[in-house]
């Protein structure tokens, strides 16, 4: 596995482009799919986790045309127009293909399996599997865990009250809900990214949002397809962004990031710890709400996170964290012990990583306190397989002394390919590169 020296890095100056929201692009191509006719799709994530979800649906039959990288066009036949699949579907090391696929699957009139990489292999199935059975859904799943094994049918409406906020979890819901004879209705405690929604609903879908409540209402009406341009995805801008609030002298701006308040949550919480990030050229782009965001060496002070902002931050955490080591103070965070199933159980790999670098790094059962600010040290960290703490520590690297070397730096594909070149082009010192 791909090992990555980093080393000091000067100011970071310049202006960049990010590759389109990992998100979006799954529901893009899953949700082009079930709609009558061609859906044009720019700014399509070309990631590990994104090309997961195209295979399965090639394996279900979906003709997709690929015209570059980020520009495809989905042939999409209905919400009934899948295939039975020859082989089992891959969803590699991806959740949301996993989750949503499997509410998608679970009204199919054929059987189908779902199955994945070791890593995917260790996430909590249940939370999808149980509700799905509520509306009339027959999955085998193993011990709470994936393989999957459905014989798709007839499902019936059901309300849910979800005990944890998740975008992936109510997505398969109200994608199971296309299929029910009946509404559908999923509760959250607290909002989580609604791109689902917003999809749905301009595709032409009966969805009604009330609060923290989302009914879809089954019609034999068909969605219509999809002509999208993906905004750049604020969870790999996060990278850049916090690397120039870090690094001295530096000034970065990301353009055409999607600011959706679902998704904002780390601008929150990075403004309230003192740092100086502009939004500047607001605007909408396919059905959500995009800007270019602009950041400046800041000195940060530590913040307390937990509730609700959580949630609308829930990956940008191992990035976080690293500012927080920068950062005059305690940063405490809590509410976080989703934090625990994502790619790895990222309170421990997060302390694990940054400890080794010298940060004042310790775990709470759900979440994290960070003392700052520390000098870090470089030595040798691992990503563990996880594209995020990959990232961050590649960020702790630019501004921890001597060498950072990271184990395992691969896996950064599977959202953000390009990640180290557009460091570099930004003049950071990477192995490699002068
Ligand atoms: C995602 C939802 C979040 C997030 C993941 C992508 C989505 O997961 O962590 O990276 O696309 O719906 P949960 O819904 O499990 O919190």
């Amino acid at each position: 596995m791909k090992q990555l020296t980093v080393r000091p890095s000067g100011p970071l100056r310049g202006s960049v482009r990010i590759p389109g929201d990992k998100s979006i692009s799954h529901r893009a191509l899953l949700l082009s799919a079930l709609a009558e006719g061609a859906s044009h799709i720019e700014n399509f994530l070309p990631s590990g986790d994104c090309k997961a979800t195209l295979g399965c649906l090639r394996l279900l039959g979906v003709h997709i045309e690929q015209h570059d990288a980020t520009t495809l066009t989905v042939h999409g036949h209905g919400k009934y127009g899948l295939q039975p699949p020859a082989s089992p579907l891959d969803c590699v090391r991806s959740g949301t293909t996993m989750r949503l696929l499997c509410g998608i699957l679970a009204g199919q009139p054929f059987q189908s399996i779902l199955t994945g990489d070791l890593q995917l292999l260790r996430r909590p199935m249940r939370r999808v599997v149980e509700p799905l059975r509520r509306m009339g859904a027959e999955i085998t799943d193993t011990e709470g865990y994936a393989p999957l094994s459905i014989s798709g049918r007839q499902l019936h409406g059901y309300d849910h009250a979800l005990e944890i906020a998740s975008a992936q979890v109510k997505s398969a819901l109200l994608l199971a809900g296309l299929y029910a004879d009946s509404p559908t209705t999923v509760r959250e405690p607290a909002p989580s990214r609604d791109h689902t929604e917003r999809m749905l609903s301009a595709m032409g879908a009966r969805l009604t949002i009330n609060g923290l409540s989302t009914t879809i209402i089954p019609d034999t009406t068909p969605l219509r397809p999809l002509s999208l341009v993906i905004p750049g995805d604020i969870s790999s801008a996060a990278f850049p962004l916090v690397a120039a609030l870090l690094v001295s002298g530096s000034e970065v701006t990301v353009e055409g990031v999607g600011v959706n308040p679902t998704r904002t949550g780390l601008l929150d919480v990075l403004r309230e710890m003192g740092a100086e990030v502009a939004v500047s050229n607001a605007r909408a782009l396919g059905g959500e709400p995009v800007a270019d965001l602009t950041a400046r060496t800041s000195g940060l002070r530590g913040v307390e996170i937990g509730g609700a902002t959580v949630v609308r931050m829930i990956d940008e955490f191992p990035v976080l964290a690293v500012a927080a080591t920068q950062a005059e103070g305690r940063t405490i965070v809590r509410d976080a012990a989703e934090l625990r199933v994502k790619e790895t159980d990222r309170i421990a790999t997060v302390v694990m990583e940054l400890g080794k670098l010298g940060a004042q790094i310790e775990p709470l059962p759900d979440g994290f306190i960070v003392s700052g600010p520390t000098p870090l040290q470089g030595t040798a960290v691992s990503s563990h397989g996880d594209h995020r703490l990959a990232m961050a520590l590649f960020v702790a690297g630019l501004v921890a002394a001597g060498e950072t070397t990271i184990e395992d730096m691969d896996c950064v594909s599977d959202s953000f390919p390009g990640f180290v070149e557009l460091m570099y082009s930004l003049t950071a010192a990477v192995d490699g590169h002068p």
